[in-house]
Order: structure tokens, then sequence, then C-alpha cells
């Protein structure tokens, strides 16, 4: 329970920016607005054109459904903000879905699962996957520890705080629907990104930090709606193709327990990448520095909470958890490899 003068009296500096850092909402993009105008048959043979060619296909994809989700998530850059057109909507909707269907199933193409006899194979198959995968060790996070220029690594900075911006609404969104113990794990996590109650100490508060420190307020509007590549939104875009789905809440549990696993690792590297060109102010690392701290703690809670869930998720339910964890590896390797090279051309 919060004490009610922690809600008068907390009023941080930085508080008074708008979060997320967005532009207001003007009109869609041509080539996502004629695809939406399009029938459902012709929506799937557009994508169907485009299967082709992997980077066309994702760049279609992963542009189109950043800006879709944009308008779930109710800010101010959504096409609803403030505005009921329920045509609209049902035609975001659809598309949405269409677009949703071929990222899973035609793009990434996920390795299949496999299937377990017993619960505790598949707990165990679990926590053996979230400690040792092939996102775990990307070369990628060795190129920022020792080898990117320090405008490589501000671009880099500039993409894990699109990619972290609204980790707490994704968080909330996992709460929904379940019960027990992995209700418990998530609020717990969603707490935690809520800073316990303080504003200064919200994940996304130390993602204004970073911004007001170094990446500049104004420009990154900017660099938002016209630089962002379209391969830095893969990581959160498959999150949230799972994340709206009844059939998917599993799946978007098993999604978050492998990016939770990543982090002390990952971050560990960006550390030093930071403090090897300079980049030592506490406000430009505490993201990560915290993150080191807080997330072996979530990945444990995450675990334990399908260990000890009651009444036991069945084999069907833990197999959906593993086909989640398995669409999150094959998914950030799509996006890191590519970050990868586009930061080697800085
Ligand atoms: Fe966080
Ligand atoms: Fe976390």
């Amino acid at each position: 329970m919060l004490v009610i003068e922690n809600i008068v009296n907390d009023n941080p500096t930085l508080q008074r920016y708008d979060w997320p850092l967005v532009k207001s909402f003007n009109q869609l993009d041509t080539k996502l607005l004629n695809f939406i105008n399009n029938s459902r048959e012709e929506k799937k043979r557009t994508l169907a054109n485009l299967v082709r060619s992997t980077d066309s296909h994702g760049a279609f994809l992963n542009n189109h459904l950043g800006t879709i989700y944009s308008y779930f998530y109710g800010y101010p850059d959504s096409p609803c903000y403030l505005n009921s057109d329920v045509d609209l909507e049902l035609y975001i909707q659809e598309a949405k879905l269409i677009l949703e269907f071929s990222f899973i199933h035609e793009w990434l193409k996920i390795v299949e699962a496999p299937f377990f006899t017993s619960q505790k194979d598949a707990v165990s198959h679990l926590k053996h996957l979230a400690m040792k995968n092939s996102g775990i060790l990307h070369e990628l996070f060795n190129f920022i520890e020792r080898e990117a220029s320090k405008e490589a690594i501000l671009e880099f900075l500039r993409l894990e705080v699109l990619r972290n911006e609204v980790v707490d609404d994704e968080v909330a969104l996992i709460v929904v629907g379940l019960q027990g113990n992995m209700k418990k794990v998530m609020v717990s996590n969603l707490w935690d990104e809520c800073g316990n109650g303080n504003l200064t100490k919200f994940h996304t508060y130390w993602l204004r930090q970073l911004i007001n420190s170094l990446l500049d307020w104004n420009n990154f509007i900017r660099y938002r709606s016209e630089k962002q590549p379209w391969f830095s939104k893969i990581s959160s875009n498959s999150f949230n193709s799972l994340l709206f789905r009844p059939q998917y809440k599993f799946r978007a549990y098993g999604h978050f327990l492998i990016t939770e696993a990543w982090v002390e690792p990952h971050f560990v590297k960006i550390l030093n990448g930071l403090e090897r060109v300079g980049l030592t102010q506490s406000d430009i690392q505490i993201y990560f520095s915290a993150h080191t701290k807080i997330d072996p703690h979530h990945t444990k809670e995450i675990i334990t909470a399908i260990e000890y869930q009651s009444p036991a998720l069945t084999l069907e339910e833990i197999r959906e958890i593993v086909i989640g964890a398995y669409q999150a590896i094959e998914a950030n390797l799509q996006q890191y490899k590519r970050v990868l090279n586009y930061l080697k051309s800085f």
C-alpha cells in the first residue's frame, strides 16, 4: 500500500517530460494506409509477394507492426488517441492479425519445440534453455564491449531506449489471464518496473536520465520518426505479437523469461563498453547497472513460479511457454545480427 504523501510529494525533475517520448499522431503512413484499405485477401497476397525477400518482408512487417502497436498502447502517437473511430479500429485489428500471422509463421519461422512426457522434464528443459542458448553469448555484445566506436555505442543506446521504453506496459499485459504464483511474480516484476512506488526508481526514469544526459530530448523524438531502423523493432514486435492474444499468454511468459535471463550477461558487457569509450556518468549507466542486479532475481522468480504453480501447469501449457522462449531467441537473433552489421558502419 502506498503512503498518500508518497503520491503528493513525488515530483522529480525529469518527470515533467511526456513518456514515452512520442510525436502526436498526425497521419498514417501511406504504405500502411494502402495495406489497411485492402481486402483481407489482398492483404494476404501483398505479404505472400514479399516472402521471397527476407529483408523487404521483414521491413514491411516490422515497420507496420511497430506503428500498429502504438495504437494499442494508447499514447498520443496512437491513431485512436482521444479519437473514437470504430471503423478505423476494425481495420487496424484486421491488419494486425494478418501481419502477426506472417511475422510469426512466415518470417520468423521458429524451430519446432520438443514435446514432453512429464512435467519435470518440461521444466528442466526450460531451465536449461533459459541459461544456455545462442543469444546469451551473441557477438553483438562482445563488439559493444570491446570494439564499437563511441558513435556506434550512442546509436546502440538510442535503440536500447526504444526497445525498453514501455516494458512496464508489456509486463502489465502479461499479468492479465494468469493466477497464483505466476501472477504474483509478474506483479512483483511490474512493481519493480514502477520503482516500488518511487518515480525516480521507475525503470523508465533511468531511461529519462540516459536521454537527459546524453541523447537530447528533441533529437530523440526526431530520431524515432525519421531514423529508427526497422530491424531494431523485431524484439519488441515479437513480444507484442503474443501479448495481446489470449491463445498466446503462456508464450508471452516464455518470451519474457528468455529476455529477462539475458539482461545480466548482456548489460555487463554494455557497461564495459560504456566505460571503454568514457561514458562513465552514473546517469548514463544507471539503467544498465541497476538491471544487472535486479534481473537475475526476476529470472529466478519467473522460473520458480512455473515449477510451483498450483494447480500445476499441464504439459501443453508448459510447451507453450517453451515455444514462446524459442520465439524470443529466434526474434532477437534476427535483430542482433542486423544491429551488429549496422553498428559496424559507424
Ligand atoms: Fe526493468
Ligand atoms: Fe526485469
